[in-house]
């Protein structure tokens, strides 16, 4: 159940909308190609439940876009000047008639006190078995099964009274084939078993690149080194914070953390027991050790990965790491049937409602764009452009298959046609959150590539959000330089990605109590994070307001603070992918960044 939501009486309604004659006339309101790695097995069982999320036309999203573009834009004078939650909500708030034709038409299936309202009303939240639904909806939901084995009960189509198509923005879990993928690939030895713990390698005098960084085994020195915030000494802990969401099962063990920072930032160790952790809609905050089928699925490699990076980099900065549940593989069970809902929309819906939200919060989760129906990626879109509103700068992955999607292994082509083509990412895709890339080597960094895992750092262009202003003039010249190649794989219109880069191979990790190594834009991500809080840090210390969305500012003053990335490529799709060049490209973006020299973009 979602915090901060409170459930409406049927005294608060009033139905002056109310048009109960139209209410009777359906028609198909989305319809969304079947990924090609799922096929359908069978009807969906009438009980199975799920946690159905109704997305109400906000009233004034485009006022809200507005005063975002005129809040991150570094050389406009309200820069800087973020919207409070209270702003926000009578934004969003939809009109009365939406509200109330919704309602209306919610009663007649749902008893109002089992529907939960968001606290600006622009999203409906209740749990109904599939039978139910199927008749609110004027659909069947099936069963698929993926390549991989697990199941999912979801629809290719679904239909809403005619009067309410221009009032519903989304519904789901209908469409949503999401499976949420963790941005990190390990290679383990032949036993499976990890190696014995060891710190960093010792030097005498002032940490340097040469004396402290392994390309076989990197540690939080060494990217602080590299990075420059060694010597940077948080000023504000508390008043600034640093959020990592954790979907899927996936887990931040304490004591795996403690040995990690034991060993690589003893003075940190502290952190291991006192960053704190919330469950939204039964995510899993798990300290007991994993089951042996948790181990050999690999979980909580992912959240070890990203609390102990971002731990390693920012402490004493305060982390929050939030265990969103759902989505899971669906078990036919009659008598315990489980709730299955959407994790990346119950998730910032939940941080949206929470009057303190982390400056800067990190994900390493991607999905293929294309196995996201266009509403629910719009929708889940305009819910980040809310949180950045707020002065909150969101971090994603750009992921771990090059240009050929998810992960290696994609099929590269078009759940619509079957073409060809490039996989572009989502929320990777969405113009309001940052992309971060890897890189490789120390001298110079180049575009990770990893030939013994296929680890391939990600890069593309978007088919459903076109290119928003502040990347139009970096996306252009990089265009004019790649000329006529790869036409035709990708989107030349799209939002493109990533947005700036960050080593991302071989990064020590301790996992079930030893160390193993790490590679991914799961791992590029929570350093950038680490970075970016210790850039609010000294902000803030300064009485300045927290960087919030990045990318205008990025785009137009930060690029200056990085060090371009001019090899490499995102390999992919038996392609070399796009190529890392001079300027922005859809490899590395900017580059990577110097914390001297971020201080100094941002005026400090
Ligand atoms: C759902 O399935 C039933 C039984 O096969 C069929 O009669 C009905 O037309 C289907 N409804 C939709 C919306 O496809
Ligand atoms: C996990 O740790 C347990 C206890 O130390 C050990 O027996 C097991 O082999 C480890 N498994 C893996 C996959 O590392
Ligand atoms: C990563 O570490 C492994 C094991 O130490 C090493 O063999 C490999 O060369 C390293 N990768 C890079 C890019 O240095
Ligand atoms: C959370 O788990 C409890 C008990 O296992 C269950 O009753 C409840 O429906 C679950 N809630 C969600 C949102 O999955
Ligand atoms: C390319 O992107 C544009 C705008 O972002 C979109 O309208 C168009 O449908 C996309 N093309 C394809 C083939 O998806
Ligand atoms: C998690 O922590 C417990 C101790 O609290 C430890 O026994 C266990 O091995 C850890 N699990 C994993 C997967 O690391
Ligand atoms: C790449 O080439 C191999 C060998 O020809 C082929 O099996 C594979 O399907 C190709 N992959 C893609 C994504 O085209």
């Amino acid at each position: 159940m979602m915090r901060g939501a409170f459930i409406f009486s049927a005294a608060l309604l009033s139905l002056s909308y109310a048009k109960p004659l139209l209410s009777r006339r359906y028609a198909v309101k989305e319809t969304h190609a079947v990924p090609l790695e799922f096929s359908r097995v069978g009807e969906a069982p009438a009980n199975h439940l799920l946690r159905l999320q109704i997305g109400v036309k906000q009233g004034q999203f485009d006022v809200l876009e507005k005063h975002l573009w005129e809040i991150s834009d570094p050389d406009h004078s309200r820069y800087g000047q973020h919207l409070s939650l209270a702003e926000i909500h009578d934004l969003v708030k939809p009109t009365d008639e939406s509200t109330d034709l919704v309602r209306e038409w919610l009663h007649e299936h749902v008893s109002p006190e089992h529907i939960e309202s968001s606290p600006a009303g622009d999203f409906f939240t209740f749990t109904l078995p599939v039978g139910k639904i199927e008749e609110m909806l004027q659909t069947n939901y099936s069963v698929y099964q993926h390549e991989d084995g697990s199941k999912i009960v979801r629809t290719h189509e679904w239909s809403l009274p005619l009067h309410l198509h221009e009032h519903i923005t989304a519904v789901q879990p209908t469409t949503a084939f999401i499976r949420t993928v963790p941005q990190a690939k390990t290679y383990m030895t032949a036993s499976g078993k990890g190696e014995h713990p060891r710190g960093p390698p010792s030097y005498e005098g002032k940490p340097t690149v040469d004396k402290v960084c392994d390309t076989g085994a990197v540690t939080p020195l060494c990217l602080r080194t590299l990075y420059g915030t060694v010597d940077y000494k948080p000023k504000v802990p508390g008043r600034n914070q640093v959020g990592l969401a954790n979907y899927l099962g996936e887990l931040n063990n304490r004591s795996d953390a403690s040995i990690y920072l034991k060993n690589y930032r003893p003075e940190a160790i502290s952190g291991a027991y006192t960053f704190k952790q919330i469950s939204i809609a039964n995510g899993t905050l798990q300290q007991t050790p994993d089951t042996p089928a948790q181990l050999r699925a690999g979980t909580g490699i992912e959240g070890a990965l990203d609390v102990q990076t971002i731990l390693g980099v920012s402490w004493p900065t305060p982390l929050l790491a939030w265990s969103t549940g759902g989505d899971p593989p669906f078990t036919p069970d009659a008598d315990n049937p489980t709730v299955d809902n959407e994790p990346y929309l119950t998730w910032v819906n939940y941080v949206l409602q929470q009057d303190f939200v982390p400056q800067v919060i990190s994900n390493s989760y991607e999905d293929n764009e294309q196995t996201v129906p266009y509403s629910y990626a719009k929708v889940v879109c305009s819910q980040f452009a809310q949180l950045s509103a707020r002065g909150v700068s969101i971090l994603f992955g750009s992921g771990d298959g090059g240009v050929e999607g998810v992960q290696p292994g994609g099929s590269c082509k078009s759940n619509v046609d079957g073409r060809t083509q490039f996989t572009p990412l989502f929320p990777s895709s969405c113009p309001y959150v940052t992309s971060i890339g890897a890189t490789v080597n120390f001298k110079p960094e180049v575009a990770a590539y990893d030939p013994r895992n296929g680890f391939s750092t990600g890069g593309g262009f978007s088919n459903y959000f076109p290119r928003p202003a502040w990347q139009a003039s970096a996306v252009e010249g990089y265009l004019h330089t790649l000329g006529d190649e790869f036409e035709g794989l990708y989107n030349r219109s799209g939002r493109a990605y990533p947005d700036l880069a960050v080593y991302g191979v071989n990064y020590t990790i301790i996992w079930n109590g030893s160390l193993i190594r790490v590679d991914g834009t799961s791992a590029a991500t929570p350093t950038a994070a680490g970075i970016f809080a210790l850039l609010n840090d000294a902000l803030i210390a300064r009485g300045k307001p927290s960087l919030g969305f990045l990318n205008p500012w990025l785009y137009k003053k930060g690029k200056k603070a990085f060090v371009d990335v001019t090899s490499g490529s995102a390999i992919g799709c038996n392609t070399t992918g796009f190529v890392a060049g001079k300027g922005w490209d859809p490899v590395t973006g900017f580059g990577t960044p110097r914390f001297e020299r971020l201080l100094e973009a941002v005026g400090l």
